[in-house]
């Protein structure tokens, strides 16, 4: 504490001369998700809290495309990124312009967007999807075959769990298209009895050696209702040290890899961005209307 307390104690005040709220999405590290952030959770959870904050500001610590949805849902706020370089290897990976060719190479069919996109490309869809909710809002359509955008993992998962086509892009997570089938196998020898949760961000051969694939948000909860004695959380780091507190009796196993974009954020980043309003996010308003259509579609399903 005594490392971080300079910064943490400024930010604390900054919240409340600012009437500020910090939304820290679970990836982001311990001193931020304990110990200043007011709100936390996976991509639909800061999305749909984003929609009932009441402050003036709001300080998204997570990657840029968090910030622009709760931009989106919070026109009238300002919402600040302490580093607009914190991107997403699936946000960069397709553009508008590609949706639109998606669209004329397969009209009629419904499209569907993961949040990890950019507002732009939000704005060409039909609804958002996140990984909490996306088999959900594949099958809320009621038709055979769908594209789902930019994650061709995501996609492979929803498309098994659900039995419905998704024609998708070539995008993927950095972070999770490292880990393969073997390091589960490997995993299971070196830790026995261990429990497997996966991201479905994960390559689907992973995710067919697993226990159990979710959301970050929905990991969490499985450990928290499970209470395996030993459980690996194949994702970004900072996910288990976050869970870990609360869960003393719990072996964590640790193999993991880091998202670079959200190592970006830090305490002293944060504690700037409130002192000087530094990095405030905008929109385009004619972008940001069909944007925010797609992210409220969503969060009405
Ligand atoms: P969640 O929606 O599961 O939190 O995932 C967001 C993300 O960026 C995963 O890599
Ligand atoms: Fe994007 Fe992957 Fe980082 Fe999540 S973990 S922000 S999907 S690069």
């Amino acid at each position: 504490w005594a490392f971080f307390a300079e910064d943490a104690e400024a930010i604390l005040s900054l919240k409340r001369e600012r009437n500020a709220v910090i939304l820290a999405h679970n990836y982001q590290t311990p001193e931020i998700f304990h110990c200043v952030a007011d709100i936390v959770g996976d991509s639909l959870a800061l999305a749909r809290e984003a929609m009932r904050v009441d402050a003036d500001v709001i300080v998204l610590a997570g990657v840029y495309f968090m910030a622009e949805t709760a931009k989106l849902l919070n026109p009238g706020k300002t919402v600040l990124i302490p580093d607009q370089g914190a991107g997403c290897s699936l946000a960069d990976s397709i553009t508008a312009q590609d949706v639109r060719l998606m669209r004329q190479a397969y009209p009629g069919l419904p499209v569907i967007a993961y949040v990890n996109t950019s507002a732009a490309v939000k704005a060409e869809v039909d609804v958002c999807c996140t990984s909490g909710n996306a088999a959900r809002i594949v099958k809320s359509f009621g038709v055979p075959k769908v594209i789902m955008l930019p994650d061709q993992y995501l996609a492979k998962n929803v498309a098994a769990e659900t039995g419905i086509e998704i024609i998708s892009w070539a995008g993927q997570c950095e972070v999770h298209e490292r880990f393969t089938a073997q390091d589960v196998r490997e995993l299971r020898i070196a830790n026995p009895g261990v429990t497997v949760l996966v991201h479905p961000e994960c390559p689907p051969d992973v995710v067919a050696e697993a226990d159990f694939a979710g959301s970050t948000a929905a990991m969490s909860d499985y450990v928290g209702q499970k209470r395996p004695p030993r459980v690996v959380l194949l994702t970004e780091c900072s996910m288990s040290d976050n869970v870990a507190v609360n869960y003393p009796d719990i072996d964590f196993v640790r193999p993991c890899n880091l998202c670079p974009h959200m190592k970006k954020i830090t305490l002293a980043n944060i504690r700037k961005a409130l002192e000087g309003n530094v990095h405030e996010v905008t929109i385009a308003a004619d972008v940001a209307d069909r944007a925010r259509a797609s992210v409220e579609r969503m969060l009405a399903l």
